[in-house]
């Protein structure tokens, strides 16, 4: 073989191997390449052992031609493999300069965070968690808790019912009732939940809202215990320089019974459009546990003694995050739920 046949098997060869090592999509592909020109018994090595063939006064020139090839070769070979590496199998194509896609997380709805903050405030005062189904019969949502059968305070609940004594529950009372059922005293409680009610639907009240129920039983509970259990609470909630104040109210499975009431973060209990003027806004209602509602279960009344509070979730994230209107926590609008 002649020196110019050298140079021109080498290019050749060269232009082969580019366009070979250009089809390349994935690393076996490339593996095919190696073998077929680099490897042992490849095409560069085969030229390589012509060299012999090779005139002695062309041998040097024919050398440097291939050791040529070969450095362009492995090169070339070794970029393709690293882009390929780094998942740019088609350089040209991808524009490495293009900002990312945003990734938009998703996370909580305002309303279970909200359920979440109340649960974590008493957990740290040792309260634990339980349930209730949300469709109800008459007894646990009403007659254990001593609304006696058509007592004009059942009028306070508009009631969704699915047949005669079967109905979505008013309220998370009813669960009251079912762990005092199952469990003994000691008791210290959250009940969390959805209830329904048939109201007409307007801003300041929904077919469906979040309740946490929350009762104590022991010997030897005292109304004492409820406001500092309910003041600790609150200031956890809506800050340490909260006021509050407790309304005497009424609910038939407590008595006495109260309403509690903070004073107004928007005027500090000036008074302004939030608190309606009176520098207070009502956030729960609560009482000791009326001794009926222990009958029912089966708890001696002259034993125990115990209270209960139940808060709307809506009203307390209405409060603090100043969202007016009821509906928007249900109408899942994301220009709403984003800023949470
Ligand atoms: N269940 C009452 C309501 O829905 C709230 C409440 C719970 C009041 C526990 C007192 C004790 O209005």
């Amino acid at each position: 073989m002649t020196v110019d046949e050298v140079r021109e098997r080498a290019g050749s060869l060269e232009q082969e191997f580019k366009d070979a090592l250009a089809r390349v999509e994935n690393t076996a592909g490339l593996e095919e390449v190696r073998v077929r020109f680099i490897a042992r018994k490849g095409a560069v090595p085969a030229l390589f052992d012509e060299l012999r063939s090779i005139p002695p006064e062309g041998k040097k020139e024919a050398g440097r031609i291939l050791n040529g090839l070969r450095m362009r070769l492995q090169s070339a070979f070794d970029e393709r493999k690293e882009m390929l590496a780094a998942g740019r199998a088609r350089d040209s194509s991808i524009d490495l300069t293009l900002p990312g896609r945003t990734l938009t997380p998703g996370h909580l709805h305002p309303i279970t965070q909200m359920l979440r903050e109340v649960r974590r405030i008493f957990a740290s005062l040792g309260f634990s968690v339980a349930d209730g189904p949300e469709v109800e019969d008459d007894y646990h949502n009403f007659e254990a808790l001593n609304f006696p059968p058509d007592h004009p305070a059942r009028d306070m609940q508009d009631t969704f019912f699915i047949r005669d004594t079967v109905l979505l529950r008013t309220h998370t009372s009813p669960v009251q009732i079912r762990v005092m059922e199952t469990t003994e005293p000691p008791i210290r409680v959250i009940m969390p939940g959805r209830v329904y009610r048939n109201e007409a639907i307007s801003a300041r009240s929904y077919c469906l809202f979040h309740q946490v129920e929350g009762l104590a039983v022991d010997r030897g509970i005292t109304f004492a215990e409820l406001k500092g259990t309910l003041a600790t609470f609150a200031r956890q909630l809506y800050g340490n320089d909260l006021r509050y104040r407790f309304r005497a109210s009424f609910f038939p499975f407590t008595e006495p019974s109260a309403e509690m009431d903070i004073s107004c973060f928007l005027c500090g209990g000036k008074g302004c459009r939030m608190c309606k003027g009176t520098g207070w806004l009502e956030i729960l209602g609560c009482g000791m546990v009326d001794p009926n509602v222990f009958t029912a279960v089966g708890y001696d009344p002259e034993e125990y003694t115990g209270y209960a509070f139940g808060m709307g979730i809506e009203r307390m994230a209405i409060l603090l995050y100043g969202i007016e209107d009821i509906r928007m926590y249900f109408e899942n609008d994301l220009r709403l739920l984003e800023q949470f």
